[in-house]
């Protein structure tokens, strides 16, 4: 069960679900306060990470690397592909492995939906004892994209309550939208969808209404771009980049019609050209260095929101 307090305890972050909204508030309060140079935490004993990611990554694989370098942890390397999992031994195995050997916290990426479950939800003849920080799992959840995209939010109006946030892309495929769907409907947020209409479903119409880039885009106050995941199309036959620009992306001519205060964030990596014009990237209302930069301090409340829960280094 997760604790309510100041500073967020945690067993496990695994997912934005459960989370309270004055947890949120305690981790994003957490995260400026490392931004602004705030102290770390001195741990009494070593406290030991190890990040494996068996899907592509550079913003989180890096960052979650970070954080732990600036929190002052002790990372083992792991290479997913030089890994014994390539024998076929089972994440849990490896985690218990890992265990053994002294490791006290695994940051994953994985492609299975929910593969922390096995990790987590253990049998009474199971003695597993690590911490598991997803770092996104398949098309299920990205906490840490998603906490970061709330602190940036946060930095820029200062609250959450009536803020109109249009998520536009790849909707069906991205934890991103998930998470942060869940998270600014949590917070007071009011939630629009746009983009291909075949790529929202009915799982999104509890959280926000579906309506065309051209309504959204003077209404609203963060455009919220999703990447298109190529990899995860099967048939991308008939995909034409221009074409999606031109029908669902972020135009030069769309940039010009959002409000004085509109923000734009993307997770990362970008489609040039594709999701949002190469020459917006960098533009004034674009938060997308600023997201990559508060991800590190985000990362470093998230990690030490599961130190202190699992007490490790004396804490
Ligand atoms: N935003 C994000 O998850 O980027 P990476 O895949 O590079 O980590």
């Amino acid at each position: 069960m997760l604790e309510v307090g100041s500073h967020v305890k945690l067993q496990h972050f695994v997912t934005v679900k459960d989370l309270h909204d004055d947890q949120v508030m305690a981790l994003i309060e957490r995260a400026i306060y490392f931004k602004n140079g705030g102290s770390v935490p001195q741990f009494e004993r070593p406290v030991y990470a190890v990040n494996m990611f068996f899907e592509n990554s550079t913003r989180t694989h890096c960052s979650f690397e970070m954080a732990e370098r600036k929190l002052g942890l002790q990372t083992i390397p792991f290479d997913p592909a030089a890994s014994s999992v390539r024998k076929g031994e089972t994440l849990y195995d490896t985690l218990l492995s890992l265990n053994a050997i002294g490791i006290n916290l695994a940051i994953m990426r994985h492609q299975e939906n929910e593969y922390y479950k096995e990790l987590i939800e253990l049998k009474t003849t199971q003695k597993l004892d690590i911490g598991v920080v997803n770092a996104g799992d398949g098309s299920g959840q990205h906490p840490s994209q998603s906490l970061l995209d709330m602190m940036t939010i946060y930095e820029q109006f200062g609250k959450f309550k009536n803020l109109k946030v249009a998520i536009i892309g790849d909707l069906s495929n991205s934890r991103v939208a998930r998470s942060n769907m869940q998270l600014l409907n949590k917070l007071g947020a009011t939630v629009f969808f746009a983009g291909p209409s075949y790529w929202y479903s009915k799982e999104f119409e509890e959280y926000g209404e579906y309506l065309e880039i051209d309504e959204l885009v003077s209404q609203v106050d963060v455009v919220m771009l999703l990447r298109v995941q190529h990899e995860r199309h099967a048939d991308e036959s008939g995909f034409s980049a221009e074409r999606y620009h031109r029908q669902y992306g972020l135009t030069v001519e769309r940039y010009k019609q959002l409000k004085k205060n509109t923000i734009i964030m993307h997770p990362g990596p970008i489609n040039r050209g594709v999701e949002i014009d190469s020459e917006l990237v960098e533009a004034p209302k674009s938060r997308f260095v600023k997201q990559m930069q508060n991800g590190v301090y985000m990362r470093m409340a998230m990690l030490e929101a599961v130190i202190a829960g699992r007490h490790l280094g004396g804490l």
